[in-house]
Parts: C-alpha cells; sequence; structure tokens
C-alpha cells in the first residue's frame, strides 16, 4: 500500500490524498460503506460502484469468521471473490464486536474468549489469529485485536485495557510481519490508537502506534457514549502525533457533520452504518438537510426525492412515492434509502476534497454544517 499525501489545507489538518492498493486507488478523504457481512445490507455490488462510487467497503472479521467461516471464504478464493466485489477491501479485527454483539465474553492476556451471537458456540480470538483470518479474507487493509471501552470508562480501567491493547498490537504486527507475502497480493496492517477521553493515554497509544511504522493508523474508542467535543479533542492530540504521511483511520465515525469536523483535523478514511442504517428506517441525509421520509408532508410532494442528490434514485422517484414505500414497508425504500445516504455520504467527501485542493475547505465547511444538520 501507499500513500501519496496530495494537498495539506492552509488554515486547518485537512489534507487530500490517494491511497495505492492491489485492487485499486482510493481518494482520500473518503468515506467507506460499511458491509458487515459481504454484503452492504440492501445494495448490490454493481450499485455501490456505478451509482455509489464506493471506492473501498469494509467487512467484518467477526461475523465473517462466524458466518460463512473461514473455510468457505478459502475455498471462494477470499471475500473480493466470494462477493463479486474487485476493489478495495479494509476488515475490521472484530474486537468491538466481540464487545458489543457477543455473550460471555471474557477478555485474558492470550485474548479474548466469547460465545457467538448465532449458535452460542464458544471461540477465542488472538491477535495472531485474528491476523491469520484477515489473511484467507484476503482483505487489502487488515485491522489490529484491540479493546474498545466505553466512552465512560474511568481512568484506571482505560489504563490497564490500553496497556492490554499494546500488549495484542505487539502480538498482531509480529504475526503480520511473519506472514508477509503469503497471500496472492500485498495486504497491510493498521494499528488502533486507543485510551478512551484521556488525553495523556491517547498520546501514549499514538506514539506507540506511531513507533510501530505501519502504511496506516487507526483512531478507535470514539463515538462510544463521549461528548461530540471531547471525541474532537482527541482526534486533534492523537494526530498531532501520528506520522502526516500516513493515512489516519477514524473508526465508526459519524454524522454528516462529525465527518467534516474530523477531516478538519487531519483525518482521511471514515466508516459508519449510519447512512445504510438511517436510509433503510427512512432518515435521508441531503445538502440541504435531513428528510424523515415517513413524514406526512411528502405524501403529495410529487417532486425529485432529491433535485441536487448524485444518485439516480434521487431522480428517478419522487417524495410521494418513496414516502409511499417506507410507509407500505416495502423492500424497495430500504434499498432506495440506503443508496441515496450512500451516494450522499460519498458526495460528500468529494466535495470535501475539492474544497482542500481548491483551498477554502475551512470556511465551506462552516458554512455547510449548520445546513446539513437542518430538519427539512
Ligand atoms: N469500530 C468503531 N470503533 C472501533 C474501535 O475502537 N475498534 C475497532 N476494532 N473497531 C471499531
Amino acid at each position: 500500500m501507499n500513500f501519496n499525501l496530495q494537498h495539506t489545507c492552509a488554515d486547518s489538518a485537512a489534507r487530500a490524498g490517494m491511497i495505492s492498493t492491489a485492487h485499486g486507488d482510493i481518494l482520500t478523504p473518503i468515506f467507506m460503506p460499511v458491509g458487515t457481512v459481504a454484503s452492504v445490507k440492501a445494495v448490490h455490488q454493481r450499485d455501490l460502484a456505478d451509482d455509489v462510487k464506493a471506492q473501498i467497503i469494509l467487512g467484518n472479521t467477526y461475523h465473517l469468521y462466524l458466518r460463512p467461516g473461514t473455510e468457505i471464504l478459502h475455498q471462494a478464493g477470499g471475500l473480493h471473490r466470494f462477493m463479486g466485489w474487485e476493489r478495495p477491501i479494509l476488515t475490521d479485527s472484530g474486537g468491538f464486536q466481540v464487545f458489543s454483539l457477543a455473550a460471555n465474553r471474557k477478555l485474558k492476556e492470550e485474548g479474548a474468549w466469547f460465545r457467538s451471537h448465532i449458535d452460542g458456540s464458544k471461540h477465542l480470538f488472538t491477535p495472531e489469529k485474528v491476523v491469520d483470518i484477515q489473511r484467507i479474507i484476503g482483505s487489502d487493509i487488515m485491522m489490529a485485536l484491540d479493546e474498545c471501552p466505553p466512552g465512560t470508562a474511568d481512568y484506571d480501567y482505560a489504563y490497564h485495557s490500553l496497556q492490554l491493547t499494546q500488549r495484542w498490537l505487539k502480538r498482531g504486527w509480529d504475526r503480520f510481519k511473519a506472514t508477509e507475502g503469503l497471500y496472492g497480493f500485498s495486504q497491510t496492517f493498521f494499528p488502533i490508537v486507543q485510551g478512551c477521553t484521556y488525553p495523556e493515554l491517547r498520546r501514549e497509544s499514538a506514539k506507540f502506534v506511531a513507533d510501530l511504522g505501519a502504511e496506516g493508523n487507526a483512531i478507535g474508542g470514539l463515538a462510544v457514549g463521549e461528548p461530540t467535543e471531547v471525541m474532537y479533542d482527541m482526534i486533534e492530540v492523537v494526530n498531532e502525533i501520528l506520522p502526516a504521511d500516513k493515512p489516519r483511520y477514524l473508526m465508526g465515525v459519524g454524522t454528516p457533520a462529525n465527518m467534516l469536523e474530523a477531516i478538519d483535523r487531519g483525518v482521511d478514511m471514515m466508516d459508519c452504518v449510519m447512512p445504510t442504517r438511517n436510509g433503510r428506517n427512512g432518515m435521508l441525509f441531503t445538502m440541504n438537510g435531513i428528510l424523515n421520509m415517513r413524514n406526512l408532508k411528502w405524501a403529495n410532494d410529487f417532486s425529485p426525492l432529491d433535485p441536487d442528490g448524485t444518485s439516480f434514485v434521487d431522480h428517478a422517484y419522487s417524495r410521494a412515492y418513496v414516502r409511499h414505500l417506507f410507509v407500505s414497508q416495502e423492500l424497495l425504500a430500504l434499498q432506495i434509502g440506503a443508496i441515496h445516504n450512500l451516494c450522499f455520504y460519498l458526495h460528500l467527501m468529494d466535495e470535501a476534497r475539492r474544497h482542500i485542493i481548491e483551498g477554502d475547505f475551512s470556511q465551506w465547511k462552516r458554512a455547510i454544517i449548520p445546513q446539513l444538520t437542518h430538519r427539512l
């Protein structure tokens, strides 16, 4: 993997760049649609490539390991072939899902024990094993096993959690290095900064991560219950230390405004279930504000879904029709909602990139955030 930093803003830390992987290039800043179980929910791979213009998508080690399992993925020749997606894929390590989904999880020095949320079977994820699984999946970017404590964790918990995450990181990194060159194409490994809401722990973690010398670095443990301003402060603290010549990936964030604030602080990559999940629930983001598609006010509005939208669904269907689909619980509503929101998120990233390159990102961001959060 290679990162070419193309432009940095004069009056903020925002940057534009290009990541090159074995499955193609990614222009940054970038939003990565979440395809947890080898599917971006309700969106065909064709629409994801041609309409949404997704440049990279996410998969998840926890989910893919449980179903379909590594044996099937191995037989298929990896996740790209299994799901018919030829562009880059990033896989999360599964640490986060073990804590949010699995039952009876227990953290030990060796790794995380858990019971499957599907059939109750017992499993152990070690830092080495999640590298091995991600090798079989064949993701272009794999993530380290970490613990992501809640945003409300006290200092003592946060401190000990970070020490464990760091010991796991070293083990995962060693396994990654020992297995380099074994797969059919080049894969890379991103370490994850933790440290909850404590600046000194965040700095310690960022130094530890930076010293590894990975090709890209991630910031985890944010948008997990801490106030938004604290999240922004933590991003700033960490990005003062993470190397500027490597991409920085902020995990699990966020709203359109959160993403622009993160970019302003030097973040290059983001992912979140929000556009797909909220889209399936009828909450659509636009450049002019947020639409609730179940609202009665759209019942006889025959204007296009989003006249400024970049997706074919924005011009093919009226608000009245899409409202009808949501109220009638038609499956097509889920597809339209997910596709519209993903197109919007990707378009917002294109716009951010354009304004970074043109030199007016900060003014644009300040002007657009109130517009984006307005309820239509
Ligand atoms: N997704 C959102 N936040 C996190 C995190 O802190 N760690 C991991 N592994 N995945 C995440």
